[in-house]
Order: structure tokens, then sequence, then C-alpha cells
């Protein structure tokens, strides 16, 4: 089937995505979706009846119905690490967990969220206090990657759905201006630290947690009262305690789920206290309602998919190896940056599972902006020189009372998607001169420039409206995505070995700070270290 879909690409790359919409009246009605709230139009691929009956033929050959069963019973599909993935589990009714975790497990999955919720009311009651008596004011979650994007994302999207009181704020990045930022937005005495990671031994955190509690002793904390300002969320709490924080503050993490897989944990934490336990229960509700979707879906009607299958014919077949992530939603501006983590830490293998080089082309590199600030950066670069498939996201509807706003910014998502698809050829762009008044010279020189290729895929995926159940959907149908990618792909989209080997040198630079031996680092190193030694 492989084999047939590269001969489909080579036939089909010249194909003008335009001309099906003028063979095949019908194609919107016949390339759309709906589910939870999300209709997904993919009629702007470069994609027909014939293609996906094959990419739905090759899904089957490849057992794609078996490696969805594998991952929501909980085999243990993450095989260089040994590990279950069941972060479908957590969302799921208490029946299910039970089903697929034990009683025993199901009853601690059950018991965490019952104690992220106590703790978060007791932060919010005020009856939680710091070590001068008084209550809580803001909460700052440490934590980074997998332990950060998830609520992070969330926590941007769902601003209408933030609860007065209680101010959340994020630390991810080692960098000591980062922490002055925070806190001159804070007051310690009044602030809650959560330390979010899974291993607890991740150095950004861990530094930044150092940090926030050397500030906490040097403003008057008292040693013994230092375990009121922290929570953990982690999957090694001994560490935690080590760290100071109190056992009951702990809150647990299981390697059965990933770190980019987490926000449905005690990882939302940080999320659920700003939106609400009840707003966190309806985003995990939106993402169960996406894995019933996704589980029981016949593959020509399931959105993740269907989703998958047209970023591989992108990617693998007609060799596309971009994916411009464009929400058209302030709300939503930090979706790219959490989709590149989810995305390309999942599929950015060079190995299949049984560790043989991966000859395919696979894995695009993602990226992505909020519309319209896209179009006046990068999208001069996708009209006139690379073609780069597209997802589009935007809501129907806005959330601001300036509706003129949300209409412009509507227009604007679907132009981009119809401009990249029509272009404009020569003949166009000429006429549009002299249409302008400009004189046959001048329009013949200026002509060229103004021609754009056109035919770049997309797909628009529309949201009824942002709201935790449908955020829920949205994150669970890109979650979904990515696992079938790597399922098709034949990758463990669950581990993150490629980021081992920055880590170690980490270590062996900070040595070299601390004078000790540079000999294994090259002659740019050595230099760079010795640079930074004269300066500090
Ligand atoms: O970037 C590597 C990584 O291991 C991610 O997979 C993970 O989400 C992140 O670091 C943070 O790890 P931890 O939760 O253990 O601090």
């Amino acid at each position: 089937m492989e084999q047939q879909l590269y001969r489909l690409a080579k036939e089909y790359s010249g194909q003008s995505i335009s001309d099906y919409f003028v063979q095949q009246p019908e194609r919107f009605n016949q390339l759309s979706l709906s589910t939870c709230d999300l209709m997904l139009d993919y009629s702007k691929q470069n994609i027909d009846s014939v293609v996906l009956g094959h990419l739905v033929a090759w899904a089957k050959e490849q057992g794609l119905t078996a490696k969805i069963n594998a991952m929501f019973n909980g085999d243990k599909i993450n095989n260089t690490e040994n590990r279950a993935v069941l972060h479908t589990v957590l969302r799921a009714p208490y029946a299910i967990k039970q089903q697929v975790l034990g009683d025993k497990l199901a009853s601690e999955v059950h018991s965490t969220h019952q104690r992220m919720a106590q703790i978060i009311n007791s932060i919010q009651s005020g009856v939680a206090k710091g070590y001068s008596g008084k209550a809580f004011t803001d909460v700052v979650a440490v934590g980074i990657g997998g332990s950060y994007y998830g609520p992070k994302v969330c926590h941007e999207a769902l601003k209408s759905y933030r609860q007065p009181g209680l101010k959340i704020h994020y630390l991810a990045n080692v960098d000591g201006t980062a922490v002055v930022g925070k806190l001159e937005k804070i007051n310690l005495e009044t602030t809650l630290v959560v330390i979010i990671s899974k291993t607890f031994v991740t150095q950004e955190t861990i530094l930044n947690a150092n940090v926030l509690k050397q500030c906490l002793l040097e403003q008057g904390c008292g040693v013994d009262d230092l375990p009121k300002h922290f929570v953990a969320v982690t999957a090694a709490p001994e560490k935690a305690q080590a760290f100071g924080v109190d056992s009951k503050n702990i809150l647990p993490m299981w390697d059965w789920v990933g770190g980019r897989f987490s926000l449905w944990s005690a990882v939302g934490f940080p999320l659920a206290c700003a939106i609400g336990v009840e707003n966190f229960e309806q985003l995990c509700a939106g993402a169960y309602e996406m894995d019933q979707h996704f589980q029981t879906s016949p593959f020509e009607n399931n959105m993740p998919v269907l989703l998958a299958l047209i970023g591989i014919w992108n990617c693998s077949f007609l060799g596309h190896n971009s994916l411009a992530v464009l929400p058209y939603d302030h709300l939503l501006r930090d979706f790219p940056g959490y989709l590149q983590q989810v995305d390309m830490e999942s599929s950015g293998k060079r190995v299949d599972i049984n560790g043989d080089d991966i000859t395919m082309a696979i894995a695009p590199i993602v990226f992505g902006q909020e519309g319209t600030n896209g179009q006046h950066a990068f999208m001069q670069l996708m009209h006139q020189r690379h073609v780069i498939p597209t997802e589009f996201i935007v809501s129907l509807k806005g959330q601001s009372p300036f509706t003129e706003h949300h209409r412009v910014l509507v227009a604007n998502c679907f132009a981009q998607s119809e401009a990249l698809m029509q272009g404009k050829d020569l003949k166009q762009a000429y006429d549009e001169c002299i249409a302008s008044g400009i004189n046959e010279q001048t329009a013949r020189q200026l002509a060229p420039h103004k021609v754009m290729p056109g035919n770049s895929p997309s797909s628009t995926l529309v949201i009824e409206q942002l709201t935790p159940k449908t955020m829920g959907s949205l994150m669970a149908l890109y979650e979904h995505k990515i696992f079938v990618q790597g399922a098709m792909w034949n990758l463990n989209s669950f581990d993150q070995w490629g980021v081992e080997l920055g880590k170690q040198l980490g270590e062996t630079i900070i040595n070299a700070f601390d004078g000790k031996s540079t000999q294994s680092l090259s002659g740019s190193s050595k230099a760079l270290v010795d640079m930074f030694l004269k300066a500090n």
C-alpha cells in the first residue's frame, strides 16, 4: 500500500486543489467532519476519495485499530521505557479507571484528584496560609516542557473562565531575568509555589524552585514554615520530600503518564487553581468525548485519524517537511508552542520501535503564531516560496465585546486559506497592475513579483466556542493525531532520548565553569567557556 501511495503522490503532486472544487460541487460537505463541537474542513487539501481510500487501507494494513486499543488498554507501548501510555484513563469515568488500572490504582488516581481539589479549596478559601499567617494571593507553577505547556496553554485559552481571587503565574525557563520578573509581580509572603516535575531532577525546575525557597527564607520565612509554601507534583516523592515539601502536599504522577500528555493529572493543578475544579473537570470531559470518538469512529469519519493521515500524506508522500499551525484566536496564541513540544518531541525520531533507521520522510517541523500576526511575518514565504501545509484554527464566536474585530479576524483566517490555495498567476498579476493604472512596461516588470504559485494545502478547524470542554477536545484531538502519526510511522511517540545529550553536556560545561576539565569539548566550546569566565 505504501508503494501505491508513493505512486499516487507523483500523480497528485501537480494536481490543482482549486480545480477539485470546480469538479466536485459537494466537496466541502464530502471533506469535512464535525464532532465534539469542532468542525474539520479538509477540503482545501490536495486529497480526494481515492487518496483517502488508500490512506485508510494503509492504516488498516498497519494495524492501527490494534495499536489504538493497545494504548487505551494499557499495553506497554512505550517500549524503550517499558511503560504503558494511559493519559486517557485519567479523564475517563471511574469504571474505566477500574477496568484498566485495577481497583488499587484507580482509587489512587481518584483520591489524587480529590486531594488536588481539597488543596485548591483550602488555598482559595483562605484556610491555607503562608508563614506570616496571611492567606495566599498568588500561585507560582514551576515546571518546564510537558510539566508546563499543557496547563499554560489552557490557562491562556480559558481566560474568561478564570476565577476571581488567586493569581496564577508560570515559571519555566532557567533565566534569572524571568525569576526577577515573577518576583516583581508577587509577594512571596502570600505565594504558594507548585513544583511540577515528574523526575524532580530537571535542572531548570529545581534551580527555580531553590531560588524561590531561598528568597522565602531571606524574606523572613522560618525553616519550619517553608513547607506551607510548597506543593509538589511528581513521580519522585522522596526527592520532593528531601527538598522540603510536606508529604501531604505531594501529588503523584505515574510512570504511565508521559510528561507532555500529563495535563489531565495533578500537573493540571495550577490550571485548576485558575479556572476552578469544575471547569477542569469539563476540560477532562471534553477530552474524554474526543477519546470516545477516536476509539469508536471508523477511520473515514475519525477526526484525529483523518488529521494524522492528511499530515502523513503531505509529509511522507507529497514531501512537504513543515507544518504551520495558525490559530486565529488571541486566546490560543500559546497553542503553536504547546504543539511544537507535543508533536516534535513525540515524532522527531530517527529509528522505529525496533531500532531500525526510518527511511520514510516523517515528522514535519511544526511552527506557528496567532493570526493575523503571522500574516505580517512568515506568511510571505508561505505565499511565494515554500509550500507549507497549514492547519488554521478559528473560533466561531469571539469573546470580546469588539465584534467588528472578530469579523475581521475570521475574515483574515478564511482569506488566507483561500489565498494559499488560489494563488495568482502571471496574467492575473499583470491584469491587476493594468487595472490599477500602472503602465504596460512597469506592469510587465512588476507582475512576476506579484505571482503567488498557490496550491498550498490547508485544513481549517472551526471551534464552535472556546470553552473548557471544547478546549479539552482540541487538546485530545492533537494528542491522538500525534499518536496516530507515530503508530503509522512505527515509532515510539512516548520517549525523548534525543534531549539527553544536551543535558549531559550542560553538566560538562557547568563543570568547566567551575574550573574542571574541558578536554572533551571542542575548541569552539572551550573558547566560549573562556569568554564567559572572563566576563563573570
Ligand atoms: O524536555 C525533556 C523533558 O524530559 C520533557 O519530556 C518533560 O516534559 C520535561 O523535560 C520536564 O521533565 P520533568 O517533568 O521531569 O521535570
